[in-house]
């Protein structure tokens, strides 16, 4: 009988070893692992550049309070400011905390520039931001918020992807509209960019605020960023997941406008700006700038997508939808969801389940055409079984 809180339906297998695209179980079997930590791992299990980061920086200090100045998280706020639209960074320690420090200073934003009236957000059906309760009440699926009223008020809910709902659903009280420029939990369901331009539009013409939850699309995309194919531009945007390979941390990005609401003692936690974590972040950062690493994530993305299409063509009575874009992908299945991982992993394929029977593929960014041949085989057995 285990003494982890049972919140998790777990598998019966345990990891204790991982190596780039694989992870080893405890009797010697091997895994390709397009589970990557749900979207966390994503330079693979263990990167050498990553661990040697965390290892060096163990030996010089692993933790410091935030009433001193960290060079190390100041370095790394400055890397993602010159790389994205922000120009400042909150560090925190994962999506949730992200995405309700986004909300706090939302409504710091209206309420220091004398609008108090402007204090609710808008989400999208199917979202995911996360288990804290203002994250839960954000998105507010049934099946999260279930028990744990009373509610947290200042959210409204329009359909995903619904235009002319979301028009009607902004009034006088609208602070900010949040969106995951694809969502994860709900089924890989992309925002197209005529979509997030739109978003972009309509914060403008009502003097609100956009917030783009990218805790699970960061860098699958292509880009650092989950939106910024698209070419617009964010008010605030939360991190989390891949930044850290693996290591626990989070970061909300801001422009300067919104961020001059924010002051001493304003937002705060022990563990943003560890030492640890900006280590492990400087990792990822370093090989995910290098010239030419998201154009070959991108290439390898397009190929990924065509053999995933040529899978549905071949199983129509399996595969009803290939979803996402290049490596945050899924398949929307005619078959049940469960049954199909289920066999995945007697064939060696780790996957994610996520809403509207769909499962979640997510390997490592640096995997090997050879390594996304493999996994293509396996689903294909797989169809081939169940069809
Ligand atoms: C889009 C999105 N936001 C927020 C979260 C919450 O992140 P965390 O589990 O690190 O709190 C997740 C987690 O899956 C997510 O996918």
């Amino acid at each position: 009988m285990s003494s982890v809180l049972d919140t998790y339906a777990r598998n019966p297998i345990s990891f204790n070893r991982g190596e780039g695209s694989y992870l080893y179980a405890e009797n010697g079997e091997k895994y390709l692992d397009w589970v990557a930590g749900i979207a966390t791992n994503i330079l693979g299990h263990c990167h050498p550049h990553v661990v040697k980061a965390i290892q060096d920086q163990s030996k010089k200090l692993i933790h410091v309070s935030n009433a001193f100045i960290i060079k190390e998280a100041e370095s790394l706020a400055k890397r993602l400011t010159d790389n994205t639209f922000a120009d400042k960074v909150f560090f925190c320690n994962s999506g949730a905390e992200s995405v309700e420090g986004a909300i706090k200073i939302v409504r710091k934003y209206f309420h220091t520039i004398g609008k108090l009236e402007k204090n609710r957000i808008i989400a999208m059906s199917g979202a995911f931001h996360g288990r804290t309760l203002a994250a839960l009440f954000l998105a507010n699926n049934k099946s999260h918020t279930e028990g744990f009223g009373p509610k947290v008020d200042g959210f409204d809910q329009v359909a995903f992807g619904d235009h002319e709902a979301l028009k009607k659903a902004i009034n006088k009280n609208t602070a900010a509209i949040i969106a995951e420029p694809i969502q994860g939990e709900g089924g890989i369901k992309t925002l197209p960019d005529y979509c997030l331009k739109g978003l972009r539009e309509i914060c403008d013409e009502h003097g609100i605020l956009l917030v783009f939850d990218c805790v699970q699309t960061s860098f699958r995309t292509g880009t650092l960023l989950g939106f910024e194919n698209s070419g617009i531009s964010a008010d605030l945007c939360c991190v989390a997941k891949g930044f850290g390979n693996g290591f626990p941390i989070g970061a909300i990005l801001l422009t300067n406008e919104v961020a001059k609401v924010m002051k001493h003692g304003s937002h705060g936690s022990t563990f943003g700006n560890n030492l640890l974590a900006c280590a492990a972040a400087h990792a990822v950062l370093d090989i995910v700038l290098a010239k030419g690493f998201f154009e070959e994530v991108k290439t390898k993305g397009e190929y990924f997508d065509k053999e995933l299409k040529k899978l549905k063509d071949e199983f129509p009575k399996i595969i009803e939808e290939v979803r996402g874009i290049n490596f945050i992908k899924g398949f929307k299945l005619k078959v049940d969801n469960n049954d199909f991982m289920s066999k995945l992993m007697k064939h060696k394929l780790l996957v994610v389940k996520a809403s509207e029977n769909c499962i979640r593929l997510f390997p490592s960014l640096l995997s090997t055409i050879d390594e996304l041949d493999m996994g293509i085989k396996i689903i294909k057995k797989t169809c081939e079984e169940m069809n």
